[in-house]
């Protein structure tokens, strides 16, 4: 037998064919550096419970130490026809060390070996969320210091609503909904406290080999509490791509915020994050928003894909479980693009000012303030709310705004004169965000 994982009870060689197709090498190469962490961490549980000895322990160590570097420098290639990245470590291994390569697998399976690389790979796709996050929000909070105080409509049905500052916008098309997703992500780095290596192919190993101590060497607050879910969860992975859904979901509707109001002409954007037309000379389009629109649909194709993955599974591992790294990459890639690319745009669009106030106007904005005016001056709502509608069909029909009305215009309608206060949407919006 050649292939690391075949006995005479597995019946032959694997056909060429299944191999190759069944391979995740191509995928889960990427998990190259986790995989050694961990080995490293299990060498070293090996040399504790004396398994292997001190000069087979240094020399796996030493091996699996440089060959992360060694790959990425190109100085040594991994074998590519194994059945996925920890045989193609072991393979290698063998290759360089010769039979002391045979003891690392001492009390060890691949579940729960792939089940540790992926915790640890998960606990670096956490951080670099959580700072991608990081970024967008101080991004927003520049883009706040310099355009934070223009007023504008706030929508509601996509029409006109109430003038409020820019300020008001991004805080809740952005900064209070990524404020939130971080706080999600306390709950995965909780689900990932748990080390699964020990766990062994379903139900641990008999070999002394202590858990505990692996699981503080690579970072994990305990060891398995039970092996079969141990091998058999994905709960933090998917915790970890529903934060992503939920997290690209976000950036979507912030992202069709500034489409439209782009293509109200409410929003500029700088050339550097527009596109441009192959045939119409005239467009500045909103592509990186667009994209980063389109991008959360794919998101929640991997959230619903893993969800049924899973759930047609029984408890421990099955195979089924290796496609669950192409999943979680993308789903991390994904998002953790789509926030430097929001880091990126928020640098490189404005409010236009005039137009702002333009559409403020054109859509009547303030006739909710003019009523709760009515009301303070001691009105019942509905009789102010009916008095208003009046005013704006009379106002409309006239082809007028209520804008442009003065006192004179009011008293004739039979309105306060003092309502004249009221009129202007700018004042309006910085009275309702003081
Ligand atoms: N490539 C496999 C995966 O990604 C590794 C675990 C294989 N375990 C097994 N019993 N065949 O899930």
């Amino acid at each position: 037998m050649t292939r690391i994982a075949r006995t005479a009870a597995t019946g032959g060689e694997l056909d060429p064919a299944f191999l190759a197709w069944s391979s995740s090498f191509a995928i889960d190469r990427r998990l190259l550096p986790q995989d050694c962490q961990g080995s490293i961490a299990h060498v070293e549980g090996l040399r504790r419970a004396g398994l292997v000895s001190a000069e087979e322990a240094d020399a796996l160590v030493a091996a699996l130490a440089a060959m992360p570097g060694a790959v990425e420098a190109g100085t040594v290639v991994l074998p590519d026809d194994e059945e996925d990245v920890h045989m193609a470590v072991e393979s290698q291994l063998g290759r360089t060390l010769g039979a002391v390569a045979g003891k690392l697998h001492t009390g060890r399976s691949r579940n729960d070996q792939v089940a540790t690389d992926l915790k640890l790979w998960a606990k670096q796709a956490l951080e670099s969320i959580e700072r991608g996050i990081d970024r967008v929000l101080e991004a927003a909070s520049r883009w706040c210091d310099a355009h934070g105080e223009i007023a504008m409509p706030a929508y509601t049905h996509r029409q006109v609503a109430i003038p409020v500052l820019s300020r008001l916008w991004i805080g809740g098309a952005l900064q209070e909904p990524l404020r939130r997703d971080r706080r999600l992500l306390l709950v995965l780095a909780d689900e990932l406290a748990e080390s699964p290596l020990g766990a062994g192919a379903i139900a641990g190993t008999t070999l002394p080999i202590d858990a505990a101590q692996t699981a503080s060497a690579l970072g994990f607050a305990h060891g398995p509490r039970n092996p079969i879910d141990a091998v058999g969860s994905r709960d933090h992975g998917l915790t970890l791509v529903f934060a992503c859904a939920r997290i690209g979901m976000h950036l979507a509707r912030f992202s069709a915020d500034v489409v439209e109001l782009s293509s109200d002409g409410l929003v500029k954007l700088g050339g550097a994050i527009a596109g441009g037309s192959s045939m119409m000379p005239h467009k500045r389009n909103p592509d990186l928003f667009e994209l980063v629109r389109g991008a959360a649909a794919l998101r929640h194709g991997e959230l619903t894909a893993l969800l049924g993955l899973m759930q047609g599974l029984g408890s421990g591992y099955h195979r089924d479980l290796q496609h669950d790294k192409a999943l979680l990459f993308s789903a991390v890639d994904g998002v953790v693009g789509c926030l430097e690319m929001i880091a990126l745009g928020l640098g490189h669009f404005e409010l236009v000012e005039d137009a702002c106030r333009e559409a403020l106007i054109e859509g009547d904005a303030v006739a909710t303030d003019l009523c709760e005016a009515l009301v303070a001056g001691g009105m019942p709502f509905r009789d102010a709310y009916r008095r208003i509608g009046a005013l704006v069909n009379a106002t409309r029909t006239a082809g007028r705004r209520l804008a442009t009305l003065d006192a004179a215009d009011l008293e004739r309608e039979g309105l306060p004169a003092t309502l004249v206060e009221h009129l202007d949407p700018v004042r309006a919006a910085q009275r309702r965000s003081r």
